[in-house]
């Protein structure tokens, strides 16, 4: 929104009541309960400062339990979306319609408000959804605006930036300061870059061959956990776009032997981040003067792998959360604090065709956390077939750039099928797909029926091993995109 944001951990409270240089406080929200005591807190005093506070999901219990209202934790948790009803007109609600769709991610919920409080909207299972005490500018909501799924969200905090006598504006991403900045990052040197193919990680090369050229040189691992066709794609997309020749290392065998016998996620993500690592480091030794590693690392990935004090973490995403403490090569992320939706507005500012910049997310791990359990080379190979029929089909009718992504996920649960009069005990494969804007939060789409059947078909027909095919029908929150 171009609002100059910092983030306090509760303990520099004071310096902030002291200074009084802010213009409004936001208390985020957080997994914890209100009633732990070890849970975070904040000095009451900052509800007397005659700064706006507007508290978010945690935040608007955390307020009403300072404020002494009354929270319990629910019976019933709540994780997304909900119908919020408007039931009192407030400045927070400004040009927001009585009845809009809203995402909810929460176990506790109040039941009392505190004194000087009027409850302004209700959901189906929540009476107190939003608060406020207009007369001193405190507010508070029990479902998160900041995320794509909730309707009116931004319309939310634009209208708190107003209430703190702030201006919103838009603020573009500019390609020559962040050229500036990665020319002052690597002054001298060689910087080795992971290409994938996928929007990120060309993004990131294509900025940095503009700060330091030939400087840059490109490096795809063939782990053999990728989509069918990606090395191919790889090396097309470096010669025509960035102007720079890959270099191809192939590890399929060293990545299956690494992953032999491993079913635990995190570790399956720590392997491979750190096998990556230290193939990058293996050529890097191989060409001189090489300082630096350029990672396609982007805000969502680095908000879900890192847990706070008080944020717990959602999974090690390789290139964050999955990198071996002791690195030799100095890392380079120059789209670390970059949503995906402006790393689209990115490459379509660079001019990458839209082949490039529609193409879905690939995570890092690849197929590995898309097979439940061991990962091996039969079910790697039943995996790669699968993706290839379900990416095919999504593409004939028409759907493939209408969602985010879409793949199959090996379940490990087997299920009795008749093949050809025969009893096979064989694999379920389940299908996922989804729509998103900012990965945060997702929805499931009401498919073509003669799509998924097509798919379903397919699958069960064409890879054996395979017994049936079920489709994911679950909401992020909770289920995260990924199964693993
Ligand atoms: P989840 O499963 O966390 O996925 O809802 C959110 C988005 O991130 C991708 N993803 C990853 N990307 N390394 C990556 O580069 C990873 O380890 C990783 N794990 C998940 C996922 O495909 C989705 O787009």
């Amino acid at each position: 929104m171009g609002v100059k944001t910092k983030i306090i951990n509760p303990s520099e409270i004071n310096t902030l009541l002291r200074s009084k240089k802010s213009s409004g406080i936001i208390l985020s929200g957080g997994p914890n309960s209100v009633n732990d005591k070890s849970s975070p807190t904040v000095n009451p005093k900052i509800f007397n400062l005659n700064i706006p506070v507007l508290g978010i999901c945690y935040g608007l219990q955390l307020t009403s339990r300072l404020l002494k209202g009354k929270v319990v934790s629910g019976e019933t948790r709540e994780f997304g979306p909900a119908e919020l009803e408007i039931v009192k007109n407030t400045p927070l609600f400004l040009g927001i319609p009585p009845k809009t769709k809203v995402w909810m991610s929460h176990g506790d919920k109040v039941i009392g408000i505190p004194k000087g409080f009027q409850i302004t909207a209700k959901t189906h299972d929540v009476k107190v959804a939003a608060m406020s005490n207009e007369t001193k500018n405190i507010y508070g909501i029990q479902f998160h605006p900041e995320v794509s799924h909730t309707q009116y969200g931004e319309k939310i905090l634009e209208n708190f930036v107003e209430i703190c006598n702030l201006k919103t504006k838009t603020a573009k991403v500019n390609i020559p300061a962040i050229v500036r900045l990665l020319e002052n990052q690597m002054p001298s040197g060689i910087a080795i870059c992971g290409a994938s193919g996928g929007i990120d990680s060309t993004v990131a090369a294509m900025l940095c061959a503009k700060a330091i050229g030939k400087r840059l040189f490109p490096i795809y691992i063939e782990s053999g956990l990728m989509r069918m066709g990606t090395k191919e794609m790889v090396t097309d997309i470096f010669k025509k776009h960035v102007g720079i020749d890959v270099k191809i290392v192939y590890a399929k065998g060293e990545f299956l032997k690494r992953l032999k016998g491993v079913t635990n996620p995190e570790k399956k993500r720590k392997i491979i981040g750190e096998l990556y690592i230290r193939l990058f480091e293996k050529e890097a030794k191989k060409i001189k003067d090489v300082k630096y590693l350029v990672q396609g690392t982007i805000y969502s990935d680095v908000i879900e792998s890192k847990g706070t004090e008080h944020a717990d973490k959602i999974k090690s995403h390789h290139n964050v959360g999955g990198l071996p403490k002791k690195m030799k090569l100095k890392i380079v992320e120059p789209l670390r604090e970059f949503y995906k939706d402006e790393v689209r507005s990115l490459a379509k500012q660079l001019k990458l065709p839209s082949s490039v910049v529609l193409t879905q997310p690939f995570p890092g791990p690849g197929q590995a956390i898309r097979i439940l359990g061991e990962v091996n080379a039969t079910r790697l190979k039943k995996q790669q077939l699968a993706d290839q029929i379900v990416v095919e089909e999504f593409k004939r009718f028409g759907w493939y750039k209408k969602i985010f992504q879409c793949f199959p996920v090996m379940t490990g649960v087997k299920s009795t099928a008749v093949k050809g009069d025969s009893r096979k005990y064989a694999e379920v494969v389940a299908l996922r797909a989804y729509e998103s804007k900012d990965i945060m939060t997702s929805t499931w789409p009401y498919l073509p029926r003669k799509l998924l059947q097509s798919i379903s078909s397919r699958i069960v027909n064409e890879i054996p091993g395979v017994s049936r095919v079920v489709y994911d029908i679950t909401t992020k929150p909770p289920a995260t995109m990924e199964w693993e």
